[in-house]
Formats: structure tokens, sequence, C-alpha cells
């Protein structure tokens, strides 16, 4: 949570008053800059928002995103498939800090009539990453223009697969991506936050997200005589009863955890009780002891639900993103630069949240913050929903807060 006491850093020596008026005067370009990019930023986001497209399928989103790099004069490579990795090079030595955005689209067909709507059936940006992406670009090319002036380097991920396990992340740092990376930041456009309100937290922010298929074996038959059978639809309904137990009687009540089921599958017709009935569902924790309980009560739940009824149950259990744990320092951090640019008002206190995020691993290699940017004033529908949408008046100043980000990163060096 933020800690709104927390003091501006003194490090015990007198400000370097020449190397603030030159932070200064580098925010001033930037905002006049920004300015004037704007309207390009938004269009950006809207091309993307019209061509959706899904987990690893970003084809079209890539090489959008190639041609404007590389009209940077950056050099790009495509990494994990659809992602692309550019770097920016300063003209002095300094550390390296890297910006991350998300490109995929959720598989769902979008609802309502805004002029930018999907051209893609069954794809559609309902959770905001066509903004990041066009925020990720509004940034690469402020930093851009100012390389001459910048000491270190900067790298720019654009990771594809986000809304998919095992995810785009874990990809791009088996190829390499975060070598010499000593910081990262990423953001995601946030509609429960009013416009403009940034939030996140020291420590865990989103959860460990995993997910359990329970298969239940009895016996079918006619639908008329029951006794002849092992109705799996019975015992399934028996073991989610029984898995409700597990948060209220099971896990610490001061610990978070969620356990929900999203599909349950079986059965062919109204007079026939089937062979099997599959059920699927969610795990959310923050604490790998939770995690591991929730698991182990699980499986025990359904093997012995199931054996009781005379049934059979196979269980399995698939670990997803591991939970978001955001760096202190790199939250002091943010805080100190979100206050400079926007002001006191703009940080809001919130608590953590039981969604997954591939960020995760990147903060399990690197120090770094993930981070909600406010978007949400006159948007009524949440996150993945087929009518999702945000308010564009985030836009700019996202893009202004993640390039502060790496560009106070290296002239500060705070962590
Ligand atoms: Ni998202």
């Amino acid at each position: 949570m933020i800690n709104k006491k927390i003091k501006t850093k003194n490090k015990g020596h007198k400000p370097n008053k020449n190397k603030n008026e030159a932070k200064n005067k580098l925010q001033q370009m930037i905002k006049e800059e920004l300015n004037l990019l704007t309207p390009e930023i938004i269009a950006w986001r809207r091309d993307f928002h019209q061509h959706p497209e899904i987990a690893f399928n970003e084809k079209r989103t890539q090489e959008v995103i190639y041609k404007f790099l590389q009209g940077l004069g950056l050099k790009v490579r495509p990494v994990a498939e659809t992602g692309l990795v550019a770097t920016i090079v300063g003209a002095q030595r300094g550390k390296t800090v890297a910006l991350r955005a998300d490109m995929d689209a959720l598989p769902l067909e979008e609802e309502g009539d805004k002029p930018y709507k999907s051209l893609h059936r069954g794809a559609a940006h309902a959770c905001a990453h066509d903004g990041h992406m066009a925020i990720l670009m509004g940034a690469a090319k402020l930093i851009t223009g100012l390389k001459n002036k910048l000491p270190g380097r900067i790298v720019l991920i654009f990771q594809p697969a986000e809304e998919r396990p095992p995810g785009g992340a874990a990809r791009i740092i088996g190829e390499g991506v975060l070598e010499g990376v000593e910081a990262i930041f990423g953001l995601h456009l946030w509609q429960p936050l009013p416009t403009g309100k940034i939030g996140l937290v020291k420590g865990a922010m989103m959860a460990n997200s995993d997910e359990f298929t329970i298969l239940v074996r009895g016996q079918g038959g006619h639908g008329s005589m029951p006794h002849q059978t092992v109705d799996p639809i019975l015992v399934a309904s028996q073991i989610v009863v029984n898995v409700q137990s597990i948060v209220s009687r099971n896990i610490d009540p001061l610990k978070p955890c969620v356990v929900s089921f999203g599909t349950i599958d079986g059965g062919t017709a109204f007079n026939i009780i089937p062979d099997e009935v599959r059920l699927r569902g969610t795990v959310r924790s923050f604490e790998a002891d939770v995690q591991a309980l929730a698991e182990k009560r699980l499986r025990e739940i359904a093997e012995g639900t199931a054996q009781a009824f005379g049934a059979s149950a196979y269980f399995e259990y698939k670990r997803g993103f591991p939970a978001v744990i955001n760096h202190p320092k790199a939250v002091d951090f943010v805080i100190e630069v979100a206050r400079q640019l926007f002001g006191e008002n703009s940080l809001e206190l919130i608590n953590p949240v039981m969604g997954g995020e591939d960020f995760a691993y990147y903060l399990q290699k690197v120090p770094g913050a993930f981070l909600f940017f406010g978007a949400g004033d006159n948007c009524p529908y949440p996150h993945h929903h087929p009518a999702f949408d945000f308010d564009e008046r985030a836009l700019p100043a996202a893009t202004l807060l993640m390039t502060s980000l790496a560009l106070s990163y290296l002239l500060d060096q705070p962590f």
C-alpha cells in the first residue's frame, strides 16, 4: 500500500542545483513534445483497437510497431515469436532500465458502437493492452528525441500473450532480453481507478493465478435407473460444495485466497447419466504456503469425495503466473516521480488485487514495479467485459509517467 508519509529522499548532501535545472529543462521539453504527440498516441491506440490479435497471433501488431521503432532509428528485433525488443542507447555510459507493454487482445466479441470498434470477429482489446502499446510507442519517441542528453540504455519490451499462460514474459526472459537490465517498470491502465490516479502496492500486488482440473469418473446409465450407475454429476456437485470449505475452514482468515470453478462439463441428454464430468477452476493466492495448502486440500477433497461415492477423481493442478511482487525501493521511486509530475493527489491508496499478470516473471529477475494507471472516468464496464473501454485522456499522462520513470532512473540512479 502506498505510504503517503514517505518523505522525499534526503541523501545528506546538498541537491545538485545544476542537475536539477537540467532535469527540469528536460521535463519541460518532454511536456511540449508530448502535447504535439498526443493525437498520434490516440490514433495508434485506436488502430490497435480496430485490429486486435490474441496471444501469439500479434503479427499485424508486431509489424506496425516494428516499422515505427525502425523509423525512430532504433535497433529492433523480434522476440517470443510475435513480440519486439528495441534499445535506446544514451550518449554516455550509465544504467539500463526496461519498460514493458503487453500486446494481446482477448478472444471475445466486442459490444457497443464506438467508432474504433474491433474489425476482427471474435477478438477485442478488452483489457487496454492497445493503450499500453500506444503509451510505450509514445515514450519511445520522446526518449529517442532526448538520447543525446542521456546516460545509459533504455530497453523497450513489447510483449505478446499476457492473457494466456504460460504467457510471453517467460519466453522473453528465456531469450536473454533482461541481460544487463537493472530495473524494470510496467503499467496497466485501470478502469476501477478514476482517470489519472496512480495506485501501486509495496510487495505483493497481484496474485498467484493457478488452474485446476478435476475429472470425475463414475459409471453411466439410464436416468430412470440410477441404482445401476455411479452418478458423476452428483459426485461433481458434492465436490463443488465441499471445496467451499477450503477458504472458509482451512486457510488462515487473514491470508487472501480465492477458489472458483469456471466450468462444469458433462452429459449429453436429459435421460442419460454420463460416465464422467469435468470441472475446471482457478486458485488465487499471494503466499506460497496458502497456495500449497489450497492445492493439497483440493486434491484431497476431490479424491476423497469421489471415493466416498464409489467414483474416482483425477486431479491436475497447474501453477500459472506467480504473484507480482513490487520492490519497495522501486515503489518509493514511482511515488516520488508521480508526485513531482502530478502532485500528491494523484496517488491512490489501493489494496492488492487477485488478478494475475506475467509481469511477475520480470520482477523475479530484476527489481522494479508494476502500477495501475487510472482510466475509469465515464467507463462503466470492467476489464474483460465485451463493452470494455477506457478513458483515453489517461494516455498522455501515462506516457509522461513511463518516460519520466526511465529518464529519472537513469539520471538519479535511485536503486
Ligand atoms: Ni490486462
